[in-house]
């Protein structure tokens, strides 16, 4: 039995689409190449909010974390989790840096696969020759699975330097895709190896380099390195300088994968700076770097954060920690960027 659809017109883009009853309003605007703003596509960051201006949503669950009750009564839905039980009319926020590039599905190939650290591996995918993929830097792509399924990567490559799309790919223990891609012994699905086949869905996501003046703080927790790479490497090498403070956090200093890249970049850079900090620093590794979580070392160099733009890219505990504090230092609104690394919606616990 085929599952009831109902056309959603999204405001102020003006754009209809048709979205099964079971399906999340986000999901079927982005296949149809509406890339409207969100980041975790699990209901907890509040980047996909919208006006509900005329129809009914239902929620797959109780409302969801990213949405309080008071913002409810006033009309506010989470697009990424609000199916339709009518027609509806929904005024979305504007996305206008990344409006000018189209949202592909196509098919790749692995190119490459280098292990960086123990649980990331880098993967380099090659699109057919006829295809190039536009992309704003810091955005990130969808691998299609099967059975519907698909799992968001930020590409760590360059919009300069698209022949290759660099992923950066942490291994989840348990995790259906990226367990394949670490040839895990006792997995059931076939490994994927150098010359396999992978769709791919983008460039998605409102995460992007904004040129501008202000000095930038970065922070990446783990693989939130790779948004952060191509911002770097196109701000390095396109010539637009201007100072960024980059924090890298992880747990020991073997996490930091590219910090030697990180590094030489300083050298050459003088309005570059790095720091890295680890969470579960050994004695020795505590003698060469800060100890703590990211943020708080951010929060410990700059009393005021009022001059700055802040990107950045990992795991939702950390961006939930920069969201609550760095307001409280000054910064100003609008002027925090993220992408939370969430596990896909339809992962199991
Ligand atoms: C915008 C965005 C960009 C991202 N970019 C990157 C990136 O560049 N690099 C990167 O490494 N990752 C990135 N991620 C995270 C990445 O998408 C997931 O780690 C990936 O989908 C895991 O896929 P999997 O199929 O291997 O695991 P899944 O099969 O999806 O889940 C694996 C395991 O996690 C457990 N699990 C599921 N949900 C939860 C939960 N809520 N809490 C705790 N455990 C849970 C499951 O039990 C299972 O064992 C990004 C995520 C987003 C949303
Ligand atoms: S709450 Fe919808 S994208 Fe994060």
């Amino acid at each position: 039995m085929s599952t009831k659809e109902h056309t959603v017109r999204i405001e102020p883009h003006g754009r209809s689409v048709r979205v099964r009853e079971d399906q999340p309003v986000l999901e079927a605007a982005l296949a149809a190449g509406l890339n409207l703003p969100h980041s975790c596509k699990s209901g907890h960051c509040s980047s996909c909010r919208a006006q509900l201006l005329q129809g009914e949503i239902r929620y797959p669950g109780v409302r969801p974390l990213g949405i309080t009750a008071e913002e409810e009564r006033s009309g506010k839905i989470l697009l990424c989790q609000a199916r339709p039980l009518t027609d509806l009319a929904v005024e979305a926020r504007l996305s206008a840096p990344v409006a000018d590039v189209e949202i592909k599905t196509l098919p790749s190939r692995i190119a490459g696969l280098n292990l960086l650290a123990p649980d990331v591996m880098q993967v380099l995918l090659r699109l057919p020759s006829v295809e190039r993929l536009r992309f704003h830097a810091g955005q990130y792509l969808d691998v299609l699975l099967e059975g519907g399924k698909r799992r968001s990567f930020s590409i760590a490559s360059p919009p300069h330097d698209s022949e290759l799309i660099e992923l950066h790919v942490r291994r989840v223990s348990g995790g259906g895709f990226t367990e394949r891609l670490f040839g895990a012994p006792g997995s059931t699905e076939a490994p994927l190896g150098v010359g396999s086949l992978l769709r791919i869905e983008g460039p998605i996501g409102q995460f992007s380099y904004r040129e501008g003046h202000s000095p930038i703080l970065m922070l990446a927790g783990g693989t939130g390195f790779a948004p952060l790479k191509s911002m770097l490497r196109h701000v390095l090498e396109t010539g637009r300088r201007r100072e960024i403070h980059f924090y890298w956090g992880a747990r020991h200093a073997h996490d930091l994968y590219e910090q030697a890249r990180v590094l030489e970049w300083v050298r050459r850079e003088p309005r570059l700076s790095f720091t890295a900090v680890l969470s579960e620093a050994s004695a020795a590794e505590a003698a060469h770097c800060r100890v703590g979580l990211v943020h708080e070392a951010v929060l410990a160099d700059h009393a005021h954060l009022d001059d700055f733009e802040v990107y950045a890219a990992g795991p939702p505990a950390m961006i939930e920690a920069i969201r609550s504090e760095f307001p409280r230092r000054g910064l100003r609104a609008g002027r925090l960027y993220f992408d939370s690394f969430d596990y896909a919606p339809d992962a199991r616990r």
